[in-house]
């Protein structure tokens, strides 16, 4: 096991031992090959670089109360990650180069998997890049495709306390048609100028709103938003937003539970009727929202009034953890133990 202050890991980058590479050339995918190097050798012409081929995802790996290192929902990652590479013209990589990778990238890295109670685990990267030569805007004929290990702790450093968000309308993350529901690069480049005005203002992300109206809440930086009330699970839908694999998975148990689940545009206005808002995603898992600044309104949403999360956030996020370390039963077979 490695000697790292487990507890104290941030959402960041650290050293690994190994990450795993795959080629795509002369139209077939090469054998999957183990690097101990941190850099990439690229074509200065390269897709990725000019034209933003390139497609991502972002996955944790688990160590339970037995030892034992779960992965959870791979397969919606890897066709998420088809879907992203269809969408910008890609070769997608097979599923089961897809596993092989990201089982290499965590049993390679094995000492780096947190031990079980600290609240941290090991994010797996899954990078697709062009990697071929064009000048005119075309799509690369060679792919290359990565899978990089690095533990982390909460992406926001409140963990479990509410955030506070502001609400960006100043800038568009994705557009309806464009490419806001496909995980790639551009969408996170467009989203770094709303984002600094959010931390400008001292708010840890940026709400975006949909890019035609202005109306209706898109996502919260790089997670999904949802809100409850009357026991209701209330979380919106957009052709421009990410559709978050933790956020699907909370759907569940939340009708597992017994609550209403509605999928449906959200009108900001209806901010003020809500008893709980968060924030959910693979590094943000369940951030509960404690304040709701709309700058160019000057109007703030306050929720979370003693300073802790809601009671059905709590359930919920109880549970969606308990799911992902292994303490309670899988009922819809979420999680594979890979070691
Ligand atoms: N929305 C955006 C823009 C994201 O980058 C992410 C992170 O992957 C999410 C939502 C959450 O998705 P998931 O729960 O699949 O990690
Ligand atoms: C994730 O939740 O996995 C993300 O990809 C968020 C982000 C750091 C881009």
């Amino acid at each position: 096991m490695a000697n790292l202050e487990w507890g104290k890991l941030p959402f960041g980058y650290l050293k690994t031992d190994y990450n795993v590479r795959c080629y795509y050339r002369d139209g077939k995918w090469g054998e999957l090959e183990i690097s101990s190097s941190e850099t990439v050798n690229l074509h200065i012409s390269a897709t990725a670089l000019h034209y933003g081929q390139q497609a991502f995802e972002g996955m944790k790996a688990y160590r339970g109360k037995d030892g034992k290192i779960r992965l959870f929902r791979w397969e919606e990652n890897f066709k998420r990650m088809e879907r992203s590479a269809n969408g910008i013209l890609m070769q997608p990589v097979t599923k089961d180069i897809f596993k092989d990778a990201i089982t290499k990238a965590v049993l390679l890295n094995e000492r780096f998997v947190p031990p079980y109670g600290t609240g941290a685990a090991l994010y797996l990267r899954p990078l697709l890049i062009g990697s071929g030569p064009q000048v005119g805007v075309k799509p690369a004929e060679e792919y290359m495709f990565m899978v990089f290990a690095t533990p982390v702790g909460p992406y926001f450093k409140e963990g479990f306390t509410p955030i506070k968000i502001a609400v960006v309308r100043d800038s568009d993350r994705a557009a309806p048609l464009g490419t806001g529901s496909i995980k790639v690069g551009g969408n996170y480049a467009s989203s770094l100028v709303g984002a600094k005005k959010a931390h400008d203002e001292g708010y840890g992300a940026p709400m975006y709103l949909d890019s035609v109206h202005k109306k209706y809440i898109d996502e919260i930086g790089a997670a999904n938003f949802f809100g409850v009330k009357n026991n209701t699970y209330i979380t919106p839908k957009s052709p421009s937003i990410l559709p978050s694999i933790t956020n699907m998975s909370i759907m569940q148990l939340a009708e597992d539970m017994g609550m209403t689940v509605e999928k449906r545009p959200v009108d900001i206005d209806e901010l003020d009727s809500f008893e709980e808002v968060g924030a959910c995603g693979t590094a943000a898992i369940i951030s509960p929202i404690g304040e709701i600044y709309d700058i160019d309104k000057d109007k703030k949403y306050n929720f979370c009034k003693d300073g802790k999360a809601g009671p059905l956030s709590t359930k919920i996020y109880n549970k969606l953890v308990a799911i992902q370390y292994g303490d309670e039963a899988d009922p819809h077979n979420w999680v594979e133990i890979i070691k």
